[in-house]
């Protein structure tokens, strides 16, 4: 039996990802089937990044996150009323996410891997070490990473490949994009917040009270309206209540 140390999980992402890699089995082969597919999957990254973007402009929660102003972005920003799959922005957005395909496919598996998957996950975030905070909300980069492993599933078993391979270049890239989730996941959920070098708090990821304002502020209501809104709801409730209570006393 193999002894895990929970508080290094939160605080040592090297020792995180090593845990949860061998928890999914996922070792020497599955980089082997990765590093084997490159060739196979490099010229489908186009239409990969394609298909991502048509779903995260298929519905307006998600299209939203595209309309504020991006790190490392210079050019024009569209607002939301004219942000379009052609916009600067997003080709912007497109070809970084076909860097990332990329180094998917083509990285040594090491360290600086293990933290540029960490950092993806982690700019997705309000956090004190951003300048811009998106903050996407997990349950739309869960669903985005379910799409992308049913895409991914598509594309190879499409490819010319005998059968053996092609199962196993299968569950090497669901181990790998589970692990990429749980990267996510750390940044999201409330486990080892109670420890102070618990990653997430030392980057400063924000919960809660930052997420309703950022959501507000990008939805264009402003926050104060949305705390009206909730306040009336809860004053319509308390008299309903009452008003409740007053006709059974009637
Ligand atoms: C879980 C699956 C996801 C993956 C693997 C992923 C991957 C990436 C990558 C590689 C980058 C670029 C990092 C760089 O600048 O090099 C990025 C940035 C970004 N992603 Fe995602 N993403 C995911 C989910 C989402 C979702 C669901 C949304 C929105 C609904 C989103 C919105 C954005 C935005 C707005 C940026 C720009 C951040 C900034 O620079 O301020 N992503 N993502």
């Amino acid at each position: 039996m193999q002894h895990i140390v929970r508080e290094q999980l939160y605080t040592d992402v090297v020792y995180r990802f090593k845990y949860v890699a061998s928890f999914v089995d996922f070792g020497e082969k599955d980089m082997e089937m990765i590093k084997a597919s490159a060739t196979h999957l490099a010229p489908l990254v186009p239409a990969v990044v394609d298909a991502v973007y048509q779903k995260l402009f298929s519905y307006d929660i998600t299209k939203a996150y595209f309309a504020s102003r991006m790190e490392g972005f210079s050019g024009k920003t569209d607002d939301l009323s004219h942000l379009s799959l052609g916009s600067e922005q997003i080709a912007f957005r497109k070809n970084m996410l076909s860097k990332y395909l990329v180094k998917l496919v083509t990285s040594e598996f090491n360290e600086a891997f293990i933290k540029y998957i960490d950092w993806v996950a982690l700019i997705h975030t309000d956090n004190s070490n951003k300048s811009t905070s998106i903050n996407v909300e997990f349950i739309h980069c869960n669903a985005l990473m379910g799409f992308v492993e049913n895409v991914l599933i598509g594309a190879i078993s499409d490819l010319p490949l005998d059968a053996d391979t092609k199962k196993a270049t299968l569950l090497a890239f669901n181990k790998l994009l589970w692990i990429q989730t749980d990267l996510f996941a750390q940044y999201y959920v409330w486990d080892g917040a109670e420890i102070p070098n618990a990653r997430a708090n030392v980057k400063g990821v924000k919960h809660v009270a930052e997420t309703a304002r950022t959501v507000a502020a990008r939805s264009a209501l402003p926050a104060d309206s949305t705390t009206s809104i909730a306040l009336a709801s809860i004053a319509a409730l308390g008299l309903g209540v009452v008003a409740g209570y007053l006709l059974r006393q009637a």
